[in-house]
């Protein structure tokens, strides 16, 4: 089936109970990995890119490989998205390239890093659900700021500066006339998010509980939701690396973010530890290996092991075949429609 807009797939997570996960990619392995786990397990997926990885991949790279991935895998429901957007410019070039959903983090100024203000995030925002309903595509936007600079996105610090104001996020929601809705509780890009398992204290479900109770009906969408295991930590330090003792967002509170609205739950940390220890893995066990195959194969088979158990915890694997897919021109029509 072709791409389908992320709105369908939210709505039918938001059906049935469960949540999405939404994975970054660069590269061919990545796509292929994560398509290979969603046939596994039988799971509609977002795939999303950031500015980064559009940059890396020369943006029709990209593209092509996503055209790819849906003639191979033809009955899985797949969304490209895209992630962090920092601009209407960069939402608009994203749209015109075949992305099917895009987010406009305007909560950050377009450098990626300052926090903006409530009416510039309306004002951007808004205009980017204009020109994307238009042509049936999703659009996701951003209240409140996570921490951490690591990877380039976010307002720095830990994570609990710039938390979602509930009565803020309604308002919002209100004036934009958004998809899908991403807050800040706490987390943070990256592998170092917490210096212990996190707390109520520290990860703020009790916010998001509040600000799921105010908009029922919205797709909430937990960015950072990498939850650094200890063993693919534990992988890259056996074999030469040096991360620092750190945790991630236990799954058991994702899974409670699921019963609470949250249908999008955003990983690229996890995967990239997964990728980097069976690379580091190989290159220190047979050091007279140079046929990138050789890391490569190992590096897509541990994120595909990543990405299938994933699906599974948060619920989307099994859903595939309830997809029939609603073209972006129908979509658009959709929208066309006064509420
Ligand atoms: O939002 C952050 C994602 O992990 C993507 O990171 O900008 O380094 O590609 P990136
Ligand atoms: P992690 O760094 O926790 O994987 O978060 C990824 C993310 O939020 C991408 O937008
Ligand atoms: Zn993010």
């Amino acid at each position: 089936m072709p791409l389908v807009s992320m709105r369908q797939l939210l709505d039918e997570a938001a059906k049935g109970g469960y949540g999405v996960g939404a994975f970054n990619v660069n590269n061919m392995e990545q796509i292929q990995a994560i398509m290979e786990a969603a046939r596994e397990t039988q799971s509609p997926v977002i795939i999303q890119a950031s500015r980064g990885a559009r940059a890396y991949s020369q943006d029709r790279f990209l593209y092509h490989l996503m055209l790819a991935a849906t003639e191979l895998y033809p009955e899985i429901p797949t969304v490209l998205h895209l992630d962090h957007g920092n601009s209407v410019e960069t939402c608009k070039s994203a749209i015109d390239m075949g992305f099917t959903s895009v987010m406009m983090d305007g909560s950050l100024l377009a450098d990626g890093k300052t926090p903006s203000s409530f009416e510039y995030n309306v004002q951007v925002t808004k205009e980017v659900v204009e020109l994307a309903h238009a042509k049936g595509v999703t659009v996701e936007g951003e209240i409140g700021c996570l921490g951490g600079i690591e990877d380039g996105h976010g307002a720095g610090g830990d994570g609990l500066s710039h938390l979602t104001d509930p009565a803020q996020a309604e308002e919002f929601v209100k004036l934009t006339g958004l998809d899908a809705l991403a807050i800040a509780i706490g987390t943070s890009h990256g592998a170092y998010k917490f210096t212990k398992k996190p707390t109520g204290e520290t990860l703020k479900m009790e916010t998001l509980i509040e600000i799921h109770k105010r908009l029922p009906n919205v797709h909430l969408v937990m960015h950072g939701s990498s939850s650094v295991p200890k063993e693919l930590q534990d992988v890259i330090n056996q074999y030469g690396g040096k991360l620092k003792p750190t945790w991630g967002v236990p799954v058991e509170e994702i899974q409670l973010g699921i019963r609470n609205g949250v249908r999008k739950v955003n990983v690229d940390t996890d995967n990239r530890l997964a990728i980097t220890g069976a690379i580091r893995k190989v290159l220190m066990e047979t050091p007279e290996k140079f046929d990138p195959r050789d890391y490569m194969k190992p590096a897509r088979d541990a994120m595909k092991k990543v990405v299938a158990e994933r699906m599974v915890q948060f619920g989307q694997a099994g859903h595939a075949k309830y997809y029939t897919p609603v073209p972006l021109t129908e979509m658009a029509d959709l929208y066309a429609v006064p509420v």
